[in-house]
């Protein structure tokens, strides 16, 4: 990890409603060296005040380094909305990894890539027009044969495409998640790290490139890095479980690391320039946190789908908490248990009790009022919400 002269960069994912400022603030806590914010949509930043409010970003010192990601198709677009956020950020980052159905109408996302040429010619613009290093969070680009049912990714596009971002446009800095926008739910699979590995061999003494994908443990961090090369770890969905992740040493509780983030959310609310969706984000938080203790203790599913705001939500903590104390939990015991959905089995991906919660949280959608504003735009689907959002990005 000292190729370009830094030692172990571990790295936070942008995250809808979930790499929000009080969260960052956790991460940094326990050993992430770099955040990005969660994805902004660089249209709706310059055009709805209330979209703005929630994520402009705030200056802290404290919250840095920091990549600020952008979504969007059009180079004017994307370079005033990035002229608004450079003050506060140490990197623009361009989204070309959703792969969500709203990407796919709104072509911004994973969709991007299937048009090599416009992609490298907005990102050249962006690069002109910022006064901030550019990166690129990029899947693998897959096969356009529509004859094959499930399309493998095109090594030679991928890679084509990869360089032309670090001659051609000059971007800083490369994030390769490890699969294509067809790898998702379900099908999720491992990420190929391999590909990464390739990616690192053509490009890796030009710029810093950042592997993505199937990071459940230091340990896992730690090989990821052996096997393919690269400057830098990030993780998404499993230090959303476990804030600790890259800390190493003895295991946080999982109610410790849930009070922390409750305490810093109320000095931070994550809807103020925090990047998140007030309640709902927290909501989601505590979730992801405690999802090995709601297993089985489905009333707590339904107090969260509840809760109106911090305090019940603290409520469920202390909750938890005291079930922990009567039964002797032992913390060095805790587990993965929401990464692991996808990979444990299940036919279709989803546990019987991850069905139950994506029809019980249905209730909660019209409970924000921040909402409509994202449905103006469609922008919705990709604000955090397990109703609609297989977690697939
Ligand atoms: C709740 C959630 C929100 C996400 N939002 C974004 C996003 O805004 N921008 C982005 O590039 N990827 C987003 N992703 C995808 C992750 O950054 C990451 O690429 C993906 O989860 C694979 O990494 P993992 O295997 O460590 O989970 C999101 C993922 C999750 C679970």
């Amino acid at each position: 990890m000292e190729r370009h002269g830094h030692r172990d960069t571990w790295v936070l994912a942008p995250m809808v409603d979930q790499s929000d400022l009080p969260f960052r603030k956790l991460v940094r806590k326990y050993g992430c060296t770099l955040c990005f914010t969660p994805m902004i949509h660089a249209k709706m930043l310059l055009t709805h005040a209330v979209y703005r409010r929630k994520f402009l970003i705030r200056d802290d010192p404290t919250d840095r380094p920091l990549i600020a990601q952008l979504c969007g198709n059009d180079a004017e677009t994307l370079i005033a909305a990035a002229r608004l956020i450079e003050p506060y950020c140490d990197a623009i980052d361009l989204n070309c990894g959703c792969p969500q159905m709203i990407a796919r109408r709104g072509n911004y996302g994973a969709f991007l890539l299937e048009s090599p040429d416009a992609l490298v010619e907005t990102v050249k613009q962006l690069v002109k027009g910022v006064n901030v290093p550019v990166c690129v969070k990029v899947r693998l680009v897959p096969t356009s044969d529509s004859l094959c049912e499930t399309p493998q990714t095109d090594w030679d596009a991928s890679i084509d495409l990869y360089r032309r971002l670090v001659r051609e446009a000059g971007i800083a800095m490369l994030t390769v998640h490890g699969r294509t926008r067809h790898h998702k739910g379900p099908t999720i699979g491992k990420a190929d790290w391999d590909a990464v590995r390739r990616v690192v061999e053509e490009l890796g003494s030009e710029i810093p490139i950042l592997s993505n994908g199937s990071i459940d443990s230091l340990e896992q961090a730690l090989e990821c890095r052996q096997v393919t090369g690269v400057d830098g770890i990030m993780s998404s969905e499993a230090i959303l479980e476990y804030p600790a992740l890259f800390a190493g040493g003895e295991r946080i509780s999982r109610v410790q690391l849930a009070y922390e983030y409750l305490k810093l959310a109320k000095e931070y609310p994550p809807e103020l320039g925090g990047q998140g969706s007030g309640t709902k984000c927290m909501r989601a938080h505590i979730h992801r946190f405690l999802d090995g203790d709601f297993e089985g203790n489905n009333h707590f599913r339904q107090a969260l789908i509840a809760a109106k705001g911090r305090e019940d939500l603290w409520d469920i903590v202390d909750q938890v908490a005291a079930i922990q104390k009567e039964n002797g939990h032992d913390v060095a015991s805790e587990k993965l248990s929401w990464y692991m959905r996808y990979r444990n089995g299940h036919a279709d991906g989803l546990s019987d009790r991850h069905k139950a919660e994506r029809l019980g949280s249905t209730k909660s959608r019209s409970q924000d009022s921040d909402d409509e504003v994202e449905d103006v735009e469609g922008c919705a689907q990709c604000v955090f919400d397990t109703n609609n959002n297989d977690g697939d990005y």
